[in-house]
Parts: C-alpha cells; structure tokens; sequence
C-alpha cells in the first residue's frame, strides 16, 4: 500500500527531477561492530530562571506568600492588596510563624464599618481560572464584579497562636481568561481588637500527578510529553549565587513549607525555595528520569570563592545531599528523607560539581577549580560512591584534562550553521555531557553578543537535531544532551529561546519548534550505535539498534543540500531534497518501518511556533514503509528536515532506562 505522504513526496521528486539531478544517498549499515551505549539520554536543564520555577512550574498560584525576603528585595506586601478599606502592614511578631518566615501580615479594619474585610492577591501576572471564614475565600475577575468561586470557612484563630486553615475552593464556572485574584475576608468585629495576622497564604491548582506542593500541570505534560529521561538541576547559575552567601542552599530547601526561608536568587526576584530539592525528586520520580545534581563548588558569580584550608564545609554539604538522595533510610541524612516521607533512596548516578566554573571570576576561579576544588570532590564522591560519575563543570576546550573517571559538561548555544560545523566535535573526544544546548543566534548575526531569536525557530531546531545525531553517535562516550533553559514566562523573560513558552493562562502554553525535535529525536531509542557509511553533509545520521525491542533505528537531518546551497537563505517550497536508500545488513525485503519525517511547508527558515497565534509551523506525518526487494528502505527528505525510521511500527513511545545499566 501506497501512503499518502509517499505519493505526495513522489510527486515532488518527478517535479524537481526535471529541474536538476536528484542528490541520492545510500547509507549501509552492520549489523555488528557497534558500542553498547545503554539509552542515550534527552532530557533538560531547569533553575528558576525567570519566574520559571516561582510562578512557572512550580504551581502556587500567590506571589509574594510569606513576605520573605532578603538583603536585596526587602520584606513587602508586594502584590498583596487591601479589600473593603482593610488597612494592610508587615508586622514582625513576637511569636513568628517560624524562624525561616519571621515576617507576617497584619489585617486590620481601618476606616469605614464593613462587615467584612480582608486581602487580595494578584498572583503571577495574573491567575488561571480553570481549576477546580467564617473566612470567605474568592476567585474574582480583576476587571468586573464577576466572582468565579467562593468558600466560607470557619475560624478556628485563637489569640497569640498560629492556627493553619485548609480549604479547597471549586469554580462554579470558567473563569474566561487569567485576569483573576484571589481573595479571603472576615468580619473584623469578630477579631480580638479588630485585627488578625496572615502568614503562608498559599493557593495550589491540581498538580501534576496529584503531588502536594507540585507542578503545575500543563507545563509538565508538556515537558513529560518529550519523552525525557534526565533531568538536570538546580542550575545554571542560581546554584551557584551571586554572592558566597546567596548560593542555593539545599538544606534551606526541603522539609515543610515554614521552614524555608527563601533567598534572593540570581534573576533579579526573591525567591521562595518552594520547588526545593525533593519537589525536583519527585518531579524525576513521577517523570521517569535519572538526574543530574549540580552541587554547589565554592565559588558564586561574583568571582568569590572558598579557599583550599577552608574547603571542607563546602564538600561535607555536598556529601550530606548526595546522602539525603541517595542514602538508606538508615544513614543520617537518609533518615531526614524518610522523615519526609521517602524511605527509599532516589537513584542518583550523576554529580555535577558547580556550574561553568571556567567563568566567573576567570582565572582565579577556574586555576583553583584545576587545583583543589574538583580534585577534592572527585576523590571523596568516589571514594565513597564508586558508581556516581562526577561531571566537571567545564569541556576539553577550555585546557583542563579533566582527570578520569569523571568527564565533562559541553555548552553550545550557537547559530544553526555553527552547530552543524560542529557534527563531528565529540568523534575524537573523553567523556562528555551536552548539559546545555540551543540554537540561539541566526546565521549571520554576529555571535553571542547579538540579538536572539525572538522564539526557537526551524532552522535552529533542524540545526539542533543535526547536532544531536552527532552526539548520539558517540554516546558511548557521551551519556545525553540536555537543553537549557526549557520555560519562558512571556510576562517576565529576556532570554527568549526556550523549549517551551507560557503565561498564567493555560492557553498560552506552547511547545516550540525545538520542540517537535527533541520530541521525535527521544521517542526512538538506540541502545547500540552501528557503524554505518560514514558520508555526512548535507545529511547527518545515526543508526543503531535497540536491543530491548529488537528494532534497527535510523535518525537523520537534512540541513543546507548541496543543489541548492543558498536555499536556506530563500524560500524553498517544494524545492530540493534528497532520495534516500538505507540498508540493514541482514534485514529482509519486505520488513515494515515506520517514517516519520519533520518539516517546515511554510519553506521559510525563519519560521516559529507563535505564543499569541498557537500555530505550529512543523508538520509531522509518520507512515509505515516496506523494505524494497534488495531489503532496503527508500524515502526521500526535504532541504531542512528530520527524519526517524523505526524497525518497531508499533512503537508508540519510550520506556525508562536506569543509568544503572550505562558506565561510562
Ligand atoms: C477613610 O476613608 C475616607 C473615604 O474613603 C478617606 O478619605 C480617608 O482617607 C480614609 N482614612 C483612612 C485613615 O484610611
Ligand atoms: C488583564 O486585563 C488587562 C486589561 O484588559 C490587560 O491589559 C492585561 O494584559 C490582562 N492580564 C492578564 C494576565 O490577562
Ligand atoms: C491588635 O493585636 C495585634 C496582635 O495581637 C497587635 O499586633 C496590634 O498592635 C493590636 N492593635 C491594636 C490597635 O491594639
Ligand atoms: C542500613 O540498611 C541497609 C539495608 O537497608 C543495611 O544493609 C545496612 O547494614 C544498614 N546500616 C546500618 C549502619 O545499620
Ligand atoms: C549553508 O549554506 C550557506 C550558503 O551557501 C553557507 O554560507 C553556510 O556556511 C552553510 N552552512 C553549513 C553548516 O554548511
Ligand atoms: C529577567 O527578566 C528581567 C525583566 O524582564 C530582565 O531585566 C532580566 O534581564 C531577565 N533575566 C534573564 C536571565 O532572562
Ligand atoms: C565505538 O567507539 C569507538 C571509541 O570511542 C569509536 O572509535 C567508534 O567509532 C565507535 N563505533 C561506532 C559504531 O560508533
Ligand atoms: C515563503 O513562502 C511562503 C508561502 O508563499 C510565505 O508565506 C513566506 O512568507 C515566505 N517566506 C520568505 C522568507 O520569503
């Protein structure tokens, strides 16, 4: 059987045929002579970049929650509001809520003789509608009189104590938009003189699998939707702080919600702690992926650092994290977990120590990287957990032989051509992960110092998945590529390439080019890379075999046919491509695959995923073809197009590998 979209590419081989000769590559592939790899990984990089955790996915809804502060963003009732002539302040009490949130509200009726007053909160920029005293708690429009849900609850404050109040509050209809706030009012005769204080007022949507403090949940299916299986955290940058003082400090972190005081983070915002290090736990837990633990290196983006006879504080926080994930119940900091409410260990098999430490404070930072600081975590991580691969922070460039076992951490943010420039960078090369990875720049723009993509856009994501397939290749060596930063709040952002883009309203959840991409690159995987004709440019591929389904995979690009040079440049509807013929030895005529092939029928380069339009620009049309007589597969690919063929049609996702099976 003829599927449509063969009939359709048929087509335009005859049209272009006649044009010009049709570029053909036949690729042979062996079926022996391959590196047992276990499952190359894909996955991402978060921190709370930008209101991407506090107000991204980490799903309260109420800013500003429990007035904390720091050196940089003083206490404030910012975004807080007073309903019916209240009269807000911070007070300090005497009996705080907690050591970690000394600071509380006070709500006291000032003027007028309302039956009832309170507080209001404006949220995120907003808040989403669409989930599900006496205090009387309301969703309100902020811009009419529309009220979308309320409850009563009754009091049970009593004088000079704290006393938490739990409710849950359902719409009685859809709000229509995000433009809505929260609201809690009392009878101010009710209270001692009149007045009552507030601390913790917090405000949770369903969270992604029904976890307490969690994600919010349209952005993580999104994420959960890419088939990821790794996780990297909790920065980047925040992990490292902008001053000594200021890092992300883990042990702030955990336990419950008043015991965390939140710190002033690195992205110009106070930040909560509330996604803290078991809410990243469990986000991998309920997603399936092994993780990446930055742990903090002594050194914060001011160039400050640790010095070598004061440096043992520094390993001894790492080494009681790395026990508080991975450690028996029995074990001090395990114990602390299972207090928390998980007896088991998490799985933890990768370490990495700081973040880009070759850059701030350059040189000092990174000679004393070089001389005490990664030496000595190399050798009490292994010493102690032999089989957790410690990760440097830093790649082969920049002139540190990184001292084996560990290996390190490559960061392209590049143009579209330089990422292809770059297929072969790990052929001849130590053990690496790609913790970072975009395509940020345009072709011809003038590097790092220039302006962004506006969105990730297609001929990034196809420069993307060439460089990928290139460390696919040599993922014996090379364990997975991440890509950094995944989510952009449009009401608060600066670095505008991300995987995916959001608001407060649900609706503007968007996945992006790169998207689609990382999406098909992750769905098939290869647990031992074949050697293969190695002819590469303009077509990029990788092939392998996935023992586990005893599939043969092929994964290929096509990016800047030789034909059509300038075509990228141009519009190229319906223009070039390339027939395509692979042959796997010892696969028979006859065999089904299934095809699946991603292009851009706009023929613009340029073209993205738009927030404001939600047009997706990538076309996906999968089909299942048969090996031809001499048991090859044919099929033909468009100038600037991905392309999977899968020896399991009926593969219809992804499964979990533990990093258990890989050592590197
Ligand atoms: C009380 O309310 C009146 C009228 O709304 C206003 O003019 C006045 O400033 C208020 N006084 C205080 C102390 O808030
Ligand atoms: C709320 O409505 C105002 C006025 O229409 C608009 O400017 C603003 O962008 C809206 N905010 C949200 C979060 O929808
Ligand atoms: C009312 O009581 C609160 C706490 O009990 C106290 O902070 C506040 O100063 C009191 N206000 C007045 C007007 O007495
Ligand atoms: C801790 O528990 C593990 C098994 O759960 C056991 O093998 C180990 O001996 C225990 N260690 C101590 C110090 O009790
Ligand atoms: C793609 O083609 C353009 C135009 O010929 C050229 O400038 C560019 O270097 C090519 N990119 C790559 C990665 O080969
Ligand atoms: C974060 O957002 C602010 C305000 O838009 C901007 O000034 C800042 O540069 C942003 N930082 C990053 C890393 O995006
Ligand atoms: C297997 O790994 C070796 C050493 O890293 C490398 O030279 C070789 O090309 C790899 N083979 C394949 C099929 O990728
Ligand atoms: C390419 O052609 C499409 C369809 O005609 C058009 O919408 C698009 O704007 C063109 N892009 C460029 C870069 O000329």
């Amino acid at each position: 059987m003829v599927s449509l979209s063969m009939t359709v590419l048929a087509a335009v081989a005859a049209q272009v045929a006649a044009a010009a000769e049709t570029p053909k590559s036949s690729i042979k592939v062996s079926s022996s002579g391959g590196n047992v790899t276990g499952q190359y990984h894909y996955g991402f990089l978060h921190e709370d970049i930008n209101n991407s955790g506090d107000g991204g996915i980490y799903a309260e809804l109420l800013r500003n929650r429990a007035f904390q502060y720091s050196d940089t963003y003083p206490v404030s009732l910012a975004a807080w509001s007073a309903v019916n002539g209240a009269s807000l302040s911070i007070s300090s009490l005497d009996e705080p809520l907690s050591d970690a949130l000394p600071y509380s509200m006070n709500v006291a009726a000032s003027n007028g003789s309302y039956s009832a007053i309170g507080f209001s909160n404006e949220g995120y920029w907003g808040m989403s509608g669409d989930y599900s005293g006496k205090f009387t708690a309301s969703l309100d429009s902020a811009l009419n009189s529309d009220v979308f849900a309320t409850v009563e609850i009754e009091s049970k404050a009593t004088a000079d104590e704290w006393v938490k109040h739990e409710f849950e509050i359902t719409p009685r209809l859809d709000a229509p938009d995000a433009n809505n706030t929260f609201s809690v009012t009392f009878d101010p005769s009710g209270a001692n003189n009149g007045s009552l204080d507030f601390n913790l007022v917090s405000l949770f949507p369903p969270t992604y699998k029904d976890r307490e403090n969690g994600l919010r949940v349209d952005i993580a299916e999104a994420l959960a939707d890419l088939h990821p299986s790794i996780l990297r955290f909790p920065g980047g940058n925040m992990l490292e702080g902008l001053t000594i003082d200021t890092y992300w400090n883990w042990k702030d972190s955990i336990g419950p919600l008043t015991e965390r005081p939140g710190f002033q983070g690195v992205w110009g915002y106070q930040q909560t702690h509330g996604l803290g290090l078991m809410e990243y736990l469990y986000w991998a837990e309920d997603m399936g992926l092994d993780i990446i633990v930055g742990v903090w290196a002594g050194l914060s983006l001011d160039g400050d650092l640790i010095s070598e006879e004061d440096f043992q504080w520094v390993i001894d926080e790492a080494m009681d994290e790395i026990e508080f994930i991975r450690g028996e119940a029995n074990t001090t900091w395990g114990a602390v977990r299972a207090e928390f409410g998980h007896p088991e260990p998490f799985e933890l098999y990768y370490v990495e120590i700081g973040n880009e430490d070759w850059l701030a404070g350059y040189p000092e930072g990174w000679d004393t990287y070089q001389e005490y600081r990664f030496p000595l975590f190399l050798e009490a991580i292994t010493e102690k957990y032999p089989d957790i691969t410690v990760i440097a922070s830093g790649d082969s460039d920049y002139g540190y032989e990184i001292p084996a076992p560990a290996i390190g951490d490559y960061h392209p943010y590049r143009t579209p051509d330089a990422l292809v420039e770059e297929f072969d960078r790990f052929d001849n090369d130590y053990g690496h992960i790609v913790g970072e990875v975009a395509a940020t720049h345009p072709n011809g723009g003038i590097g790092w110092d220039g302006d962004l993509m506006p969105f990730p856009w297609w001929i990034g994501a196809v420069g993307e998945a060439v460089s990928l397939i290139g460390y696919e290749r040599n993922a014996d060596r090379i364990p997975g590529s991440m890509y950094a930063p995944v989510l952009r709040s449009m009401d608060r952002w600066q670095w505008a390439i991300t995987i995916l883009q959001f608001a407060a309203d649900t609706a503007m959840t968007t996945k992006s080019t790169s998207w689609y991409i990382w999406e098909i690159m992750a769905a098939h995987p290869i647990t031992t890379v074949l050697p293969a004709t190695d002819e590469f440019d303009p077509l990029f591929y990788v092939a392998g075999k996935d023992d586990d389904r005893d599939a043969y995979v092929w994964k290929g690009s096509l990016y800047n046919i030789t034909n059509t040079a300038n075509a990228i440049y141009t519009n190229i509807t319906g223009a070039a491509h390339m027939d395509i013929s692979i042959k796997f030895d010892g696969v028979r005529s006859g065999t089904k695959a299934s095809f699946t092939l991603l292009t851009n029928p706009s023929g613009d380069p340029f073209a993205f995923n738009d927030p404001y339009t939600g047009i997706n620009i990538v076309n996906t049309k999968t089909s299942v073809i048969k090996a031809n007589h001499k048991g090859e597969f044919e099929f033909a690919m468009p100038e600037l197009s991905v392309a999977v063929l899968d020896t399991d049609p009926e593969l219809c996702g992804w499964r979990k590998q533990s990093t258990r099976d890989f050592k590197i």
